[in-house]
């Protein structure tokens, strides 16, 4: 039952049905304390969890040292943290923002200011079919999808889209003036849709030759979600830039653009900023998070509880007539369904399990990082109970 009530808050969410008050592990319980298993995790948001206990005691630790000062200062945490996201990762240096889209913004800025740095000629950002990059006006454009951009224009010039997984549409659109080419290695809005290891490496083979800057979104897929720490890592290849942001602060509001030296090389004093970006009680928790969840051990157990999923649901799917397809891949998996994705997306929350609809008829499912079989095989008996009830 929708909760009807005078809102003050702009409605671009819609209308809302569900309110929770607290949250511990994988689930989140309402005022009747009611538990709800959380597989939406805040739209793969919530990596380690609701409230985990290092990530808690950290910040608290730091709520009663220093919340925030400037980027005009010294932030030792920053630096800390900066290093050990070099160290883990292909970057050289890293750019602290608060969301995901700020993040896109900061790698369009890192494409253009390279080519204009070396006067190359080259602006134009190819992306692709299904991506989805944020709400700001780059981010926008980079996407070019009316869904979310109708009424907002005129967007950004130089962007082109071409099909998703497809060398040869994508060889045919590179010309003297591509600048750069963005991609989420697994996209999560278009309906859990993975790219194609081959079509990877052969953008980074072409953006070698064509001195095009390769700029990956991970801010759904990155962050231990894939089954390793960065989804590029799957397909042998190095990107020169990546945002990425949801996970990394495993829900406090944080994201980051990644740079290799050569790209962001016009990167200097004033040529970027924000206020908030990489103040001290987000460093605080975006450190313990990356300690957490770049162990070796933590994410071996994420490669093993997702293949476990994978089972579970391809069982399902040989089963159930109504699912199409199972996809994607890690902890970011898709079911795409014959009916009504909505229909199932609601019927799975009133039987208590959270998740997101995605586009192409797909609900997402996302459970945190630190997910149970036990969790697992309670999320399955859910769905297979739902897909009776259809
Ligand atoms: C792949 C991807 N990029 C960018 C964004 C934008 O992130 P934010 O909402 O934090 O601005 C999202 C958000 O869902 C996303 O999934």
């Amino acid at each position: 039952m929708n909760i009807k009530r005078k809102s003050f808050v702009m409605p671009t969410y819609g209308v809302k049905s569900l309110e929770f008050v607290k949250g511990r592990g994988c689930y989140l319980y309402n005022s009747k304390n009611e538990k709800y298993l959380d597989f939406s995790s805040g739209i793969a948001v919530n990596s380690l969890g609701h409230c985990h206990p290092r990530l808690v005691k950290e910040l608290n630790k730091q709520a009663k040292m220093l919340w925030h000062v400037s980027n005009l200062y010294i932030i030792k945490k920053q630096e800390e943290f900066a290093k050990l996201l070099c160290e883990k990762s292909f970057a050289d240096k890293v750019f602290f923002t608060n969301s995901g889209t700020e993040s896109i913004e900061c790698g369009i800025k890192i494409i253009r200011s390279f080519h204009s740095h070396h006067k190359t000629g080259k602006s134009e950002i190819i992306s692709f079919d299904g991506a989805f990059h944020g709400r700001t006006f780059g981010a926008l454009s980079a996407q070019k999808n009316k869904k979310y951009s109708n009424g907002f224009g005129p967007l950004l010039k130089g962007f082109k889209k071409i099909e998703f997984n497809n060398i040869e549409k994508l060889s045919a659109a590179i010309n003297k003036k591509t600048a750069g080419i963005i991609i989420e290695p697994i996209q999560g809005e278009g309906g859990i849709r993975p790219a194609d290891l081959k079509f990877l490496k052969f953008l980074r083979k072409i953006c070698n030759k064509k001195n095009i800057l390769l700029f990956f979104d991970e801010v759904q897929c990155g962050f231990g979600r894939s089954g390793k720490l960065f989804s590029y890592e799957w397909a042998d290849i190095k990107p020169d830039i990546m945002a990425v942001a949801k996970g990394i602060g495993s829900g406090f509001p944080l994201g980051a653009c990644l740079s290799s030296n050569k790209a962001c090389v016009s990167m200097t004093k004033g040529s970027h900023g924000s206020t908030y970006g990489g103040n001290p009680l987000a460093m605080s928790v975006g450190l313990e998070v990356l300690k957490i969840i770049s162990d070796n051990k933590f994410l071996n157990k994420v490669d093993k509880l997702s293949r476990y999923f994978w089972k579970k649901l391809k069982e399902l799917e040989e089963k159930f007539d109504n699912i199409d397809e199972v996809r994607g891949a890690g902890l970011l998996l898709g079911i795409k369904t014959h009916s009504s994705n909505i229909e199932f997306s609601e019927k799975l929350k009133k039987q208590k399990l959270l998740n997101v609809p995605a586009a192409d008829n797909t609900i997402r499912l996302a459970p945190p990082l630190i997910v149970s079989y036990k969790d697992i095989d309670k999320s399955i008996s859910i769905i297979k109970s739902v897909l009776k009830e259809i």
